[in-house]
């Protein structure tokens, strides 16, 4: 299929909280991909479109729509983002007064016309929209190719209507239930059948689904922005539970059958909050999204036992075994992540790492052969400098493994070897949720190498993967500690310089806290390896500069708090980010943000959400265009 679901449990009992805000409405699971359905007198195809168009956030790299008309049910899908939906919808009509669609962020199956959805059975006269995964698929795929099915796409989603056909015998609701007795995994789905094309089917399990009801005319959707323009009356739809809709009615029942009575939701907020679940800026909700992003990444590669599992990234031994040189390359806040994983390769697979800027890379001689790894690391794996910087690389007979957040992209089909961070879409020009999940796959990527080479042992491995799992909780913490955060920014928001300082593993990370400031308040900054500034940065501290000292790091910690000691003789204004356990730098900052305590590799991922908040909160104090700064894009796709 298509969705990354997952933990989306909780998200009917968050709604009915009517003390809860917008904003933890939508915390819980952001999820990805999103499904649309209409039932009533208008035409469905601009509903659904119009709906899609609101749910493009939850993922857009294939659109896609089925509406029944004349007892037949028309298909358009395509690659690629809902305006070229539109486009191809505007020579191939498509119209009638029961739909679904469906908008795809790809997780199995990279994004094509034949992955997307809605996925038909092979006579067309059932069709699915999904956002989940199921997983047992590959097990009912085999059944139903036994059973005569041909499969045309790559996704899980087609067991669906192959299943909803299997077992019809002139009842839909009833083909419905026995199909999700056999689902193993998470869905919402959307079902239209061109012999009842007066009914629309909602079904959910662990994805997300609301119904909205109307006058004459019902709808589904993912998330309320999608019918919020016609209606404002929805029903939460619970675990376990199936919704069958006509133009007048529509009845709720668990998927025993058993009918549920349910209260209707009255929506008292707008589109435009809601699109963002709630919060001010995409960038403040994917800030507040890592601790699922994290989760999605790491679940998926640790086995039961704890120990790290990437075969699908099918690393050949042999190779890892012989490599003496890994290049570490990418632009920005990838590169930020790549500095972090250089240190953990370099300290656990032993193999030496060079990271650089991939504009640089490429123009430099690298020592490149046969022995030499490189990772590129890449958001959205189309940035122009990391994908020539691979090209060079494989031509010079390196092999390539990408580290990426956008299934299918170009770096990823480019590259031998891929490792799919599962931050779900990142909206936001400065780059967040990516940068923590990036670190979660370098660090899995070394310690499957140490592994392989043999300079690590499972008991350590296994210690470290349990202190990543606890990475999510100790995230959780920060977040809740906003409101100091945003004191801080009030204090230093109208200066004109601010710092970062840092050693080690904290000075990569001041180098990503510097950037996010300087991306999103267009404050000057500068980031500097704390031991570095007496050479000429001390100049510029002033009485009242802010300086953000990050000493996480237990090794470093008193050569960091000498290098504090430094600018504040200087007069500077210090905020301090320490572990709670070292408490001594209390006595020397001004402020101190503490983080959980955890081993010193594992610091970044977590001390990284405190800055990316202060920068956060800086830049709406000064009134700035935070999700799309002046100046920059989200994709830089030209050299
Ligand atoms: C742009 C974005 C940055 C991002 C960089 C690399 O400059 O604004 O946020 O870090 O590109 O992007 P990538 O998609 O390759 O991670």
């Amino acid at each position: 299929m298509s969705c990354h679901p997952k933990n989306y449990t909780n998200l009917v009992s968050d709604y009915r909280d009517k003390s809860s805000s917008a904003a933890k409405i939508f915390r819980r699971g952001e999820n990805m991909c999103g499904i649309v359905g209409y039932i009533g007198s208008k035409n469905a195809t601009d509903i659904l479109l119009e709906g899609l168009g609101k749910l493009e956030y939850r993922g857009y790299d294939s659109a896609g729509i089925a509406v029944i008309k004349d007892n037949s049910i028309q298909v358009e899908k395509r690659k690629g983002r809902l305006a070229v939906l539109k486009e191809s919808l505007e020579d191939n009509h498509v119209e009638g007064n029961v739909g679904i669609g469906h908008t795809r962020w790809a997780t199995h199956g990279e994004p094509s016309d034949v992955n997307s959805h809605p996925h038909l059975n092979n006579e067309h006269t059932v069709a699915v929209v999904h956002n989940g995964i199921i997983e047992n698929y590959l097990s009912l795929r085999q059944e139903l190719t036994e059973k005569g099915y041909t499969f045309k796409s790559e996704t899980d989603t087609e067991v669906l209507p192959f299943l909803i056909d299997y077992y019809y015998e002139g009842d839909l609701v009833e083909a419905v239930k026995k199909t999700i007795s056999r689902l193993e995994g998470a869905y919402a789905l959307g079902i239209i059948h061109k012999h009842h094309p007066d009914m629309l089917i909602a079904v959910r399990k662990d994805s997300p689904l609301v119904i909205g009801v109307g006058e004459g005319e019902n709808f589904i959707a993912s998330d309320i922005p999608a019918i919020l323009n016609y209606t404002r009356q929805v029903y939460l739809i619970d675990n376990n539970e199936m919704a069958v809709l006509t133009n007048d009615s529509v009845e709720i029942m668990k998927t025993d059958g058993t009918k549920v009575d349910k209260e209707i939701y009255n929506v008292e907020w707008d589109v435009e909050a809601a699109e963002k679940g709630g919060y001010a800026h995409f960038m403040l909700k994917e800030i507040h999204e890592q601790p699922k992003a994290v989760k999605d990444t790491l679940s998926p590669r640790v086995d039961k036992d704890g120990m790290v599992n990437i075969k699908d990234l099918k690393l050949d031994e042999d190779y890892i075994k012989r490599i003496n040189k890994v290049y570490m390359v990418a632009c920005g806040t990838a590169y930020h992540a790549g500095l972090i994983g250089k240190a953990f390769i370099e300290k656990y697979a032993n193999i030496p790492v060079v990271a650089d800027i991939a504009s640089e890379f490429r123009y430099a001689n690298p020592f490149i052969d046969e022995n030499t790894l490189m990772i590129v690391v890449s958001q959205s794996g189309e940035t122009a400098d990391t994908l020539a910087a691979l090209r060079l690389a494989k031509e010079k007979g390196a092999k390539v493994l990408a580290v990426t957040n956008v299934v299918g992209s170009s770096i990823a089909r480019e590259s031998d070897y891929v490792f799919y961070t599962w931050a779900g879409p990142e909206i936001a020009v400065a780059s967040t949720k990516a940068y923590t999940t990036q670190i979660i796959g370098l660090a899995l990527i070394s310690l499957d190498m140490a592994l392989k080479r043999g300079t690590i042992d499972e008991i350590k491995v296994k210690e470290i993967v349990g202190q990543i799992w606890k990475l999510s909780d100790k995230i959780e913490m920060i977040l809740n500690r906003e409101e100091e955060i945003k004191d801080m920014a009030n204090e230093i928001h109208t200066s004109e310089d601010i710092f970062y300082i840092g050693r080690g593993l904290d000075y990569y990370l001041a180098l990503e806290g510097s950037l996010k400031l300087k991306e999103i308040s267009y404050i000057h900054s500068e980031a500097m390896a704390a031991g570095e500034l007496k050479h000429g940065t001390l100049a510029l501290i002033d009485k009242k500069t802010p300086v953000i000292a990050i000493a996480t790091q237990d090794s470093l910690y008193d050569k960091m708090l000498s290098n504090i000691k430094e600018v504040k003789a200087r007069g500077a204004y210090v905020i301090g980010v320490a572990k709670e356990t070292n408490k001594e730098i209390e006595e020397i900052v001004d402020k101190v943000i503490y983080i959980p305590e955890v081993m010193d590799e594992l610091a970044t991922p977590i001390a990284v959400v405190p800055l990316q908040m202060l920068a956060y909160y800086v830049a709406l104090n000064r009134g700035c265009d935070i999700d799309k700064p002046r100046n920059l894009a989200k994709s830089v796709t030209v050299e």
